[in-house]
């Protein structure tokens, strides 16, 4: 029998056959317990073929902006279908939803970022944000920074070091690159050491309603300098094409850098004729609860910026912004891509963005992500909590030690995943840390607010039991 037939069957071993099929390189985060295969989707909900109804707090790591099958965004791709599937984009000038797209994200972007080129995930924006920052600048080097992630592919591998099994037995890596330090203010060495060091760490994340924001944390200027002497020792500015950064590290934890760290990079871009890439691809199209992270801070002003993800509310579709000029130096013919630019993605893009500027979205992130803050620093007084950061319904909480130390035991973030999976709440664990991130759609509701952090009261209850402390005795 084919493999759909025994799956229409209702046969119970034929999920464990499906992945026989597939390739086992290709983790399975939410499925941990037992295999189960997607059938449909709405708003914040999963089915599998199993019946069982799944809350989704991952959004498909970052992508379904408007929720699972945006009425809106279904239409438009339906439409679109039916009139041009493949409009290639070497042949045309553009699509009509290509152009409709344009006057939208030019609209959004930061306002420098007037020229667009368009491909289908992140890491092919990242490629190609690389070729062209090489091409125009005609140096080689790119500075890349701990903990980021930007991608699978060759190129994009070469700038990730969130974990070591992103790169491992793959190399020969792309050379030109270096890694400087991105700051982690949790675990900074300077911060624990000052007398005042606990007031940056207990700082609310920059939630309404809260104390203060990080627009008010001090920096060391450790990681900094050392971008600096990275500049004097390994990679000379005359060698250096772009720096390349997350404005909030995705995969890496979703640490937010004081803002001090991404304008200082700025200042060296621009004394150095040095190009700021700045990686939209998890922390953009109003994840943050902004249009894109790096609005947060003042003075961060990219000369090319990637998108991807939350753009297509689930359509293959990406893209790298850059200034008006950063095509020089590079010829016809040396970018591009057979579905590039695709038609149907420009058309899911062209609603997504509507839906979120129409529905209130942004304001949505922001309230939403203020309730689920709120819930989680409830439960930070219980269990050995040891952060609570993010901006907008880029979420994520970090744990520590049942005894009281700043390294949780090795496990414990997939542990709690795990739990959340039994409990139908798909949840997804971010950085080499132990660290748990939320992702919902950015129109979650506030009863699925609700209803994620009674789930996760329950895991951590699970999880810690009788070793369940509160993080107040971190040092
Ligand atoms: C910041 C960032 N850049 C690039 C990528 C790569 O995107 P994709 O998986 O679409 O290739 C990701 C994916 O998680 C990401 O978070």
């Amino acid at each position: 029998m084919s493999l759909a037939n025994a799956l229409r069957s209702g046969s119970k071993d034929v999920v464990g056959k499906v992945a026989d099929h597939l390739s086992p390189a290709v983790a399975k985060f939410a499925v941990c317990l037992q295999p189960v295969i997607a059938d449909r989707a709405e708003g914040s909900y999963v089915w599998t073929t199993d019946g069982q109804k799944h809350l989704d707090m991952s959004g498909g790591i970052g992508v379904t902006s408007t929720g699972h099958c945006h009425p809106r965004v279904v239409k438009a791709i339906q439409e679109q279908a039916a009139k041009f599937i493949h409009a290639q984009q070497n042949v045309f000038t553009a699509s009509v939803p290509q152009v409709a797209l344009l006057d939208k994200l030019r609209d959004i972007c930061p306002e420098q970022l007037t020229r667009f080129f368009f491909c289908n995930s992140g890491s092919e924006a990242v490629e190609n944000a690389i070729k062209i920052a090489r091409g125009h600048t005609k140096k080689q080097n790119i500075i890349a920074f701990e903990n980021g992630f930007h991608g699978r592919t060759m190129g994009a591998m070469a700038l990730t070091t969130s974990k070591t099994y992103y790169r491992a037995n793959f190399g020969p890596l792309m050379p030109g690159v270096f890694i400087a330090p991105y700051p982690y203010c949790l675990h900074c060495k300077a911060r624990q050491a000052s007398p005042s060091g606990n007031d940056w760490y207990t700082v609310e994340p920059c939630m309404p309603g809260f104390r203060m924001n990080y627009n008010d944390r001090q920096c060391c200027n450790g990681p900094l300098e050392a971008v600096k002497w990275m500049l004097t020792q390994q990679s000379a500015p005359s060698e250096t094409a772009a720096m390349i950064i997350e404005p909030i590290l995705g995969e890496g934890g979703f640490l937010t850098p004081p803002p001090s760290y991404l304008r200082g990079l700025r200042e060296l871009c621009t004394q150095h004729n040095i190009l700021l890439i700045i990686d939209e691809v998890q922390s953009g199209v109003g994840r943050t609860g902004k249009w894109w992270g790096h609005e947060h801070m003042d003075g961060v002003d990219a000369d090319i910026m990637t998108f991807a993800k939350g753009i297509g509310s689930g359509f293959p579709m990406a893209g790298v912004a850059t200034r008006e000029d950063t095509f020089d130096g590079i010829a016809a013919g040396q970018l591009g891509g057979t579905y590039g630019g695709s038609v149907l993605g420009a058309a899911a893009a062209c609603a997504t963005l509507d839906v979120i500027r129409e529905e209130g979205l942004l304001e949505n992130a922001n309230e939403r992500g203020a309730q689920l803050v709120k819930g989680l620093m409830q439960l930070q007084q219980q269990f050995p909590i040891i952060d609570v950061r993010g901006r907008g319904l880029m979420v994520a909480i970090e744990f520590g030690g049942t005894d009281g130390s700043l390294s949780a035991k090795y496990g414990t973030a997939a542990a709690i995943t795990k739990a959340a999976v039994k409990r139908n709440m798909l949840l997804l664990s971010a950085g080499a840390r132990e660290t748990i991130r939320f992702l919902p759609a950015l129109n979650v509701k506030a009863e699925e607010i609700d209803q994620a952090l009674n789930i996760l009261a329950d895991c951590l209850e699970e999880v810690f039991g009788s070793e369940a402390q509160p993080a107040t005795a971190v040092a």
